[in-house]
């Protein structure tokens, strides 16, 4: 038992979850880590190093360096890192390393939101609130085509469409801690619904959560 408050967030990428997770640790005033970061930090640091991505002893040893504290989303954010990422991401070895700093990581009083795939289910199971946030595949790819366009940068609908859907098939069908909601989680599914919504929705649970932890 620890005195930490956790907060399990689950859901495939572009579906808000980062910036849902982002306002409640905000909120709330706990702390949060976005636990893609970490798989993206072990394949961006083979790609740096020259080592292969399927190598599974490699991995994980850089999976054990992964410094928790310097992890950046700018740095972090490349397309090639994230499909590196989610083929590391199947690898046993590399995941036993990174959850348990994310469990470490968990244990910071007043409290910690997490986000990722398998928050709810692995690696905080007994969180007192999960929340998995989806949205259609189109939407998705729609909300990553229009961050592009917005930077002033081009980008094609179809093969980021595409892109979306091979990395969800990836996540979902890994035998290693697949990506599905937990079967106590809250679903939160933004296709038609505003982070604004999302965010006022999540902050009912979760202050149904504190008064019964009170
Ligand atoms: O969320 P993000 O796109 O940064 O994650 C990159 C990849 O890392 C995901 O596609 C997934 O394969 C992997 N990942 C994971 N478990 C997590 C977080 C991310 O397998 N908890």
């Amino acid at each position: 038992m620890t005195d930490s408050f956790i907060i399990a967030i689950d859901g495939p990428a572009a579906a808000g979850k980062g910036t849902l997770s982002r306002r409640i640790a905000e909120e709330y005033g706990f702390h949060h880590l976005d636990t893609g970061l970490t798989y993206r930090a072990t394949a961006k640091a083979l790609i740096d190093a020259g080592l292969p991505l399927d190598d599974e002893t490699v991995a994980e040893k850089m999976a054990r360096e992964v410094e928790l504290a310097g992890l950046d989303r700018d740095i972090l954010s490349k397309h090639e890192i994230g499909e590196a990422a989610s083929k590391i991401a199947v690898m046993p070895a590399v995941r036993r390393a990174l959850v348990e700093a994310q469990r470490r990581f968990s244990e910071k009083a007043p409290g910690a939101v997490l986000d990722g795939r398998d928050i709810g289910t692995v690696v905080c199971p007994d969180a007192p609130v999960k929340l998995y946030v989806t949205a259609s595949p189109e939407v998705r790819a729609k909300r990553r085509y229009d961050e592009i366009i917005g930077k002033g940068g081009s980008a094609d609908f179809e093969a980021i469409f595409e892109d979306v859907k091979r990395r969800d098939d990836r996540d979902m069908n890994r035998a290693d801690s697949p990506m599905k909601p937990a079967v106590d989680a809250h679903l939160l599914d933004t296709s038609e619904m505003s982070i604004e919504a999302a965010f006022q929705a999540a902050k009912s649970f979760i202050d149904a959560a504190l008064s019964r932890n009170a």
